[in-house]
Parts: structure tokens; C-alpha cells; sequence
């Protein structure tokens, strides 16, 4: 992939992301480069920890979900004494992967090219015919980092992970009075948006393109930039006092952001007169997550975690959104709609009511990513400085980003 040798690539970026201005959109490279594309995934997405899944998705033993992380195909599976484990999904015979459906259940991981056979712990149980001298206790899977918190799971595929312990102290809090462990995915799709990554969170993280593409989910989200921005919300009265009223009734709302600004959380009221992401404002689903909050309009607590999701939870029902790279202009994104485990399609939700405003709304976004990508694809496309009132949300992401790979190219090329 890399026409460069690797080490000028990261020097070049480097010396480019310096010479960077200050709230200003990247330059064409950080979006084309198939250069660009390949140091993204290795100070990235291969370093970092990644929301992948929900822990409602392999509840039972042996149930599993498979990810593809740019190069990566990990597995993550429940195991016998109930722990999630996450392996890379190759074998150790000759490199198959081993399970090929994003979800399934299964006693053992058996390779389907020439059986052999894990047990759920990654050990090799059987290998067929190796010979006398042949060790299996030597070709186990090989282990991926797995780390859960509030029902969501995380892998990192680095040697040694980042310390997970503060995105858990910082998210369990917020999300655990909502109890998503007791859920169940109701509906989800995956599209591939064909824009660079960046470019869908940059798109992500500002209501500036709202009202002009937006028509279902204006309905119920403000198009309020102190929302997508990184005031936060502390300057908004009305913010403020609902934000008073939630934390009374036992559930955290206060905006709060990573020191690195990799992850954030806030709880924020939609428009007056709506609770709920749907064509009316009301309740999607009439069995809420979860009994002990019973006031209906608790707003949308916001979670984004770079680079892999953002999510939006409600009384009712959840929908978390799972964004991972394909290409240097192409990334994959999954949306699922959580709603409790007991809850009945036909009886206490409908699935076109329930996901009808997000399907609309990513279809949009889709669609103004693929016309950013074709634009900034252009030789003429020049950055040019973002909105200080609507754009702070993306200055902070493009910010996160240019730092955390700077620091980790300076720190590499020590
Ligand atoms: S590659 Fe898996 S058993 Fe041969
Ligand atoms: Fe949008």
C-alpha cells in the first residue's frame, strides 16, 4: 500500500500536521492519502481501544461477534467462566479465519479450512495428524484486549493497551442508572459511507448542516451548537437547570470531556415537547430500558469516543453507532437500536417507527460525506478556517486528532 517508504510518510505528515493552523479543516492528503490512510490505522486504530459491540450481543457462552479492524479480524466470545475473551481471527495453522459471520455462537472455534480446534479460551484442543513432536499448547490463539463497561465492549489489537480503567471510571457512572446490559438489539444495518473517516466525524460532531439536510431529526435534536460544540452547555440556562433536575433524580448529566479529548459525555434536553428521536418526539418503545426512571423526558445522554462511535440514549431505547475504516475513502458504519430484553416488536415498539428518523438521518449524512469526499478529492480543495459558533465540535476532533498523531509519530521517531 505504501508508495513511500513508511519512515518518510510519517516524517512528511509529521512536518504537515505542525504546520497545521489552528481551527482549520486538514489538508487533502489527511483524506486521500493511501499513505495517510495506512499511518491512520497503525497510531490509530491498531494503538487505541475500540468500541466493537454490547455485551446484550454475546450474553451466553460461546456466543461471539467478529470485527474487521483494518487489517485486523478479531473475534471476541463469551467464555465458560462467563469472561469476554478476544482472539485475532486467524489460525494458527495456516492463517484461515476462523469464523466468517459477525455474530454466531458456538462451543469451540473450529477452523473451517482444515478443523482444528479451539476451545473458547483460545487453547488449540485438536489439530489432526501433526505428528509426535507436534506441541499444541504452542499455537493458541493469539489474544486481543478485550474490556467491557456499561454494556459496551472495547478491543485493542496493540501489544500493550492504553490504560482502559479511566474510560471506565469516567462512562460507568453516566451510563449506569440506564442498564444496557439489560437490552436487546432490536434492529441494526451496517452502510459504507465512501468518504474518508475523518470526514465522517467531522460531519458528525457539528449541527451547522442540520437544518439543510436534516428534515426528520430536526424534529427533535436542537440545532444548538453549545450541543455539538465543547462549551459543553454551561453557558445555557436552559441546559443548565435540566441538568440540575436530572443529576437530582440520581442520573449524571453534566457535560464532561476526556482531558485528551478523546471521549465525552453530557445528557442534553431535545426540542421542547419531544423525548424521543421519531417523527412525533414520543417514546418508541412503551417498555422503558429500565423501571427505575420513570420520568419520560430525561433527554439524550451523548457519548462519543474517537474514533469508533457516538451514541444517543433515551428513556426508551438507545441507538449507538460503530464507525470503522474500509479505505482511505470508504468507512463502514453500524447503527443499532438497544431496547430492553423483554420488550415485544408489535407489542411495545414498532421497527419503522423505532428507527425511521436515524435510518433518514444516515442516509443524509451518507450522502454529504460522499460529497464532501468527491470535493476534497478535487487538486482546487483548499482548507479553509471552520465556523467558530457551529464548528467548535469539529475543531476539538480534528484537534484530538492532529495531537494524538503527532505525539505518537514524535514519540516513534525518538
Ligand atoms: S488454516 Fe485453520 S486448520 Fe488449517
Ligand atoms: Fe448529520
Amino acid at each position: 500500500m505504501n508508495a513511500r517508504p513508511v519512515f518518510n510518510a510519517r516524517e512528511e505528515m509529521l512536518s504537515r500536521l505542525r504546520a497545521r493552523k489552528p481551527a482549520t479543516a486538514l489538508e487533502r492528503d489527511f483524506y486521500v492519502s493511501p499513505e495517510d490512510y495506512q499511518i491512520d490505522l497503525e497510531m490509530i486504530w491498531y494503538r487505541d481501544w475500540l468500541f466493537i459491540g454490547h455485551d446484550c450481543e454475546v450474553a451466553k457462552t460461546g456466543d461471539y461477534l467478529t470485527v474487521q479492524i483494518g487489517e485486523y479480524p478479531v473475534i471476541v466470545v463469551r467464555d465458560r467462566e462467563g469472561a469476554l475473551r478476544g482472539f485475532h481471527n486467524s489460525c494458527r495453522h495456516r492463517g484461515s479465519r476462523i469464523c466468517s459471520e459477525e455474530h454466531g455462537k458456538a462451543a469451540r472455534l473450529v477452523c473451517p479450512y482444515h478443523q482444528w480446534t479451539y476451545a473458547l479460551d483460545g487453547r488449540l484442543l485438536a489439530a489432526r495428524e501433526m505428528g509426535e513432536t507436534f506441541d499444541k499448547t504452542q499455537y493458541g490463539l493469539k489474544p486481543v484486549h478485550v474490556a467491557s463497561v456499561a454494556g459496551y465492549i472495547f478491543v485493542c489489537v496493540a501489544k500493550v493497551a492504553p490504560d482502559f480503567e479511566p474510560v471506565r471510571k469516567h462512562l460507568e457512572p453516566y451510563f449506569a442508572p440506564h442498564k444496557l446490559e439489560n437490552t436487546k438489539v432490536a434492529f441494526e444495518i451496517t452502510i459504507v459511507e465512501n468518504a474518508n473517516w475523518k470526514l465522517v466525524w467531522e460531519n458528525n460532531r457539528e449541527c451547522y448542516h442540520c437544518a439543510g439536510n436534516h428534515p426528520e431529526l430536526i424534529i427533535t435534536f436542537p440545532e444548538d451548537p453549545t450541543i455539538t460544540g465543547v462549551d459543553g452547555g454551561f453557558s445555557n440556562p436552559h441546559i443548565a437547570s435540566k441538568w440540575k433536575h436530572w443529576e437530582s433524580i440520581g442520573l449524571p448529566s453534566k457535560f464532561h470531556i476526556s482531558d485528551d479529548g478523546q471521549y465525552r459525555t453530557a445528557r442534553y434536553p431535545l426540542n421542547p415537547g419531544t423525548t424521543c428521536y421519531t417523527m412525533d418526539g414520543k417514546a418508541a418503545v412503551a417498555r422503558p430500558l429500565t423501571d427505575t426512571i420513570t420520568e419520560p423526558d430525561i433527554g439524550s445522554l451523548l457519548l462519543f469516543h474517537f474514533p469508533t462511535t457516538w451514541n444517543h440514549i433515551m428513556a426508551d431505547h438507545a441507538t449507538t453507532f460503530r464507525l470503522l475504516p474500509l479505505s482511505p475513502t470508504t468507512t463502514q458504519l453500524t447503527t443499532k437500536w438497544l431496547v430492553h430484553k423483554d420488550a415485544v416488536e408489535g407489542v411495545d415498539y414498532d421497527v419503522k417507527r423505532l428507527t425511521e428518523v436515524w435510518l433518514a438521518t444516515n442516509d443524509e449524512d451518507r450522502r454529504v460525506c460522499q460529497e464532501n469526499q468527491i470535493g476534497v478529492n478535487s487538486p482546487a480543495y483548499a482548507p479553509a478556517p471552520y465556523s467558530t459558533i457551529h464548528e467548535a465540535g469539529v475543531t476539538q476532533f480534528v484537534d484530538w486528532y492532529a495531537t494524538h498523531l503527532e505525539e505518537r509519530l514524535t514519540e516513534d521517531a525518538k
